[in-house]
């Protein structure tokens, strides 16, 4: 059977972000930057390395600087034109979305990530997606939806990326019941959302990049209250593989940072602030003498 491309991605950007008040009172979790690259826009240059091409933003009150951001800015660009600065103008260039792109859907009100996904449904209609999360920043040679393209391509089923985590931390995460490992792509038996490390069925974790089909999208009709009082997307999923077993985790090479939690994105920017060539030697310095220290910048 001929598969569809997948070629639309849903960026689910309506949480509150609490645990980065009160920055987020104002600001979208989402355009705080790790050097000076916003985590939206990490986002955003996988999805394009990985063919997407309609890219949805399920957004809610107060984000309106992402949308700001991915408009075109001609009064910043002919500045920075006429003073000669082209690396910036090209990077400021890059963040420019074609016409027609890119859609914002609101969520009236954060029941939960699977109610998010849901609210994009008529824009997606009966075709496979891609669903990023953009506080999941993945740094890889090869970008993790590419990876999960290739993935699905091979195998025509719902992808989940998936990662081990240390036992104490699996109950925070979705987890996955494995059976038989194909090289990266593994079977999945079941999948729970944050179960008592009681129940966990192991310590592969989910995390925030997936390939649906779009029979996941009528699994959350049904809009049924899980974890944490919230629509999960898990239970959607979970759902799929009890009616199809059609569902896969992927196991990307690459490493992750949850800079959706306060140290996720400190370690983040200190990683990619020391991947950076005019960045690195003086830092590095800074760094070596601060933890001599033990953290007094004196
Ligand atoms: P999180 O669980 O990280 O929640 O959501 P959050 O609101 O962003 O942050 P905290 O926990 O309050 O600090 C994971 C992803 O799902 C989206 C978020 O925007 C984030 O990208 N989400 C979550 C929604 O779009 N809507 C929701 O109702 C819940």
């Amino acid at each position: 059977m001929k598969k569809n491309k997948v070629i639309k991605a849903i960026f689910p950007v309506a949480g509150l972000g609490t645990r980065f008040l009160p920055a987020t009172k104002s600001i979208p979790k989402e355009i705080m930057s790790l050097v000076d690259k916003p985590l939206i826009q990490y986002a955003i240059d996988e999805a394009r390395a990985a063919g997407i091409r309609e890219f949805i933003f399920v957004t809610s009150r107060g984000k309106g600087a992402l949308e700001d951001y991915f408009d075109s800015a001609p009064r910043l660009e002919s500045a920075l034109k006429r003073s000669g600065k082209t690396e910036l103008l090209a990077a400021v260039r890059q963040t420019t979305m074609e016409s027609g792109a890119i859609a914002y859907i609101r969520q009236h009100q954060a029941l939960g990530l699977g109610h998010a996904v849901w609210c994009a449904r008529r824009l997606i209609a009966n075709e496979p997606f891609a669903v990023i999360l953009p506080d999941d920043v993945i740094a890889a040679d090869k970008p993790c939806l590419q990876q999960m393209v290739e993935a699905y391509d091979e195998t025509g089923g719902n992808i989940v990326a998936t990662m081990e985590v240390p036992p104490s931390q699996a109950s925070s995460y979705g987890l996955l019941d494995i059976g038989e490992a194909n090289g990266n792509i593994l079977s999945v038996k079941g999948m729970v959302e944050k179960p008592d490390p009681k129940d966990a069925p192991s310590n592969m974790a989910v995390i925030g990049r997936y390939i649906l089909t779009p029979k996941v999208l009528q699994n959350l009709n049904r809009k049924m209250v899980g974890a944490g009082g919230e629509i999960q997307l898990t239970d959607a999923i979970a759902k799929e593989i009890a009616d199809s077993g059609n569902v896969y985790g992927y196991k990307f090479e690459g490493k992750r940072f949850d800079c959706g939690s306060k140290a996720g994105f400190l370690k983040a920017t200190v990683a990619f602030a020391l991947n950076r060539d005019d960045l690195r030697d003086d830092f590095l310095e800074f760094l070596r003498h601060i933890v001599a220290k033990d953290g007094l910048y004196k």
